[in-house]
C-alpha cells in the first residue's frame, strides 16, 4: 500500500528512522520488497532523475505497482530523490509520487527559498509532501559536485522552513554521497543536528549520504577485480542516535550498488564460462533482500508495520 511520507514520519519521529532506498531496475525492486516484507518494515522507495532516465520513468511505476500486488502487506511511500524544479513538477503531475525532493541546495539561500516555495505550492495543491535541502553535502549529487560541502546553519534552517513551508528538511551534518565519505575518522556533527532539532521540535529531518560502505563488501569487490581504494561510510550504529534527534528518513543507495557489484564480480570470476545473467541476478535479489532487512534492524524500522497500520486506521486512512 502506498502511503505518504508524512504518515510514516508521524509514526517514526523520535523513535526510529524509515529507510529510503533507491531503485533503478527490476532486481533492486524485487530485493527491496522482499527485504522489507521479511523484516515487517515500512519504507520509502526513492527514484532519482538518473533512475527515471535509465530506461523510462514509466517502467519504475509499473514495477512498483506490480510489486504492490505481489507483496500486499508492504506499506511504503514513493519519493522523488534530488529533483530539480522541472522534474518535481513532472512527478507531482503524474499523481504517482507521495512526495518530492526539491534540491536547490547548491543555489544561494534566497534562490533556494524561492524555488522551494514554488514547488511546495504546486505539491501541496495536490496533497504531496516536499523535502527540501539546506546546506551542501560533499560528493556527487546527480550532476552537482559539492567540492566545498557546507554544513546546515541551525538558525537558517528555522527561517528556511518557515518561509518555504516544506514538510521535511535534508540537513548537511558531515555525510556525503557515494563510497568515499570520510578521509580518516567519521565526522557526523550530532551537535548541529541537536541544535536544529531544538529549534524545530517535531519537524522531520532527513540524512542523505548514509550508506555504511561495509568493509567486508569492499574487500570482496577488490578481491574479485574491483578497485575501491579508501572507501568508507557512516557507522550504522549512528542511525538510531540520529533518529532520536529528529532524523526520520535515512537515505541508503550506494550500499546496494556494492551488493550488486560484489555479487556480479564474484559470480563471473568464479564462473568464467557463464553467460546466463539470471544466475547472479537471483543471488543479487536474495542478497539485497538480506541487506535491506539488516539495515531495517539498525534503523529501528524492522517490525514497525503493525504500528504504522494502527496509526493509519486511527487517522482514518
Ligand atoms: O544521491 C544520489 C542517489 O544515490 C542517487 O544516485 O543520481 O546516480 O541515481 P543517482
Ligand atoms: P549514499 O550515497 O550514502 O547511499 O546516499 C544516498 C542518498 O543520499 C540518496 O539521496
Ligand atoms: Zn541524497
Amino acid at each position: 500500500m502506498i502511503v505518504t511520507t508524512k504518515q510514516l514520519f508521524e509514526v517514526a519521529y523520535g523513535n526510529f528512522a524509515i529507510g529510503a532506498y533507491n531503485i533503478n531496475n527490476l532486481e533492486q525492486t524485487v530485493g527491496l520488497f522482499r527485504g522489507n516484507a521479511d523484516s515487517q518494515a515500512p519504507f520509502i522507495i526513492q527514484i532519482s532523475k538518473g533512475a527515471r532516465s535509465y530506461t523510462h520513468k514509466s517502467f519504475l511505476e509499473a514495477m512498483i505497482r506490480t510489486a504492490e500486488e505481489i507483496w500486499p502487506e508492504c506499506i511504503f511511500a514513493v519519493h522523488l530523490d534530488h529533483g530539480d524544479e522541472e522534474t518535481c513538477y513532472d512527478a507531482i503531475e503524474s499523481g504517482f509520487y507521495s512526495s518530492v525532493m526539491i534540491d536547490a541546495s547548491h543555489e544561494p539561500f534566497e534562490r533556494n527559498v524561492e524555488i522551494t516555495k514554488r514547488v511546495v505550492e504546486r505539491a501541496h495543491a495536490r496533497g504531496i509532501s516536499v523535502e527540501a535541502e539546506l546546506g551542501q553535502l560533499g560528493g556527487v549529487e546527480e550532476d552537482v559536485v559539492g567540492e566545498n560541502p557546507c554544513l546546515t546553519d541551525p538558525d537558517q534552517a528555522v527561517e528556511f522552513v518557515e518561509r518555504t513551508g516544506c514538510d521535511s528538511l535534508a540537513v548537511a551534518i558531515g555525510t556525503s554521497h557515494g563510497a568515499y565519505k570520510f578521509k580518516g575518522k567519521q565526522t557526523i556533527h550530532f551537535d548541529i543536528l541537536e541544535a536544529i532539532q531544538k529549534r524545530l521540535p517535531g519537524f522531520p529531518l532527513v540524512m542523505h549520504g548514509s550508506s555504511s560502505i561495509p568493509q567486508d563488501e569492499v574487500e570482496r569487490i577488490n578481491a574479485a577485480g574491483g578497485r575501491l581504494e579508501g572507501a568508507s561510510g557512516v557507522d550504522p550504529a549512528q542511525y538510531l542516535p540520529a533518529a532520536k534527534r529528529g532524523v526520520t528518513k535515512i537515505n541508503i543507495d550506494t550500499d546496494g550498488r556494492l551488493v550488486w557489484t560484489r555479487v556480479h564480480r564474484e559470480y563471473f570470476r568464479d564462473h568464467p564460462q557463464e553467460i546466463d545473467f539470471r544466475k547472479p541476478g537471483r543471488i543479487f535479489m536474495e542478497e539485497y533482500a538480506k541487506f535491506i532487512a539488516s539495515r531495517n534492524e539498525l534503523l529501528g524500522s524492522a517490525g514497525q508495520l503493525e504500528a504504522v497500520r494502527a496509526h493509519l486506521s486511527k487517522s482514518g486512512s
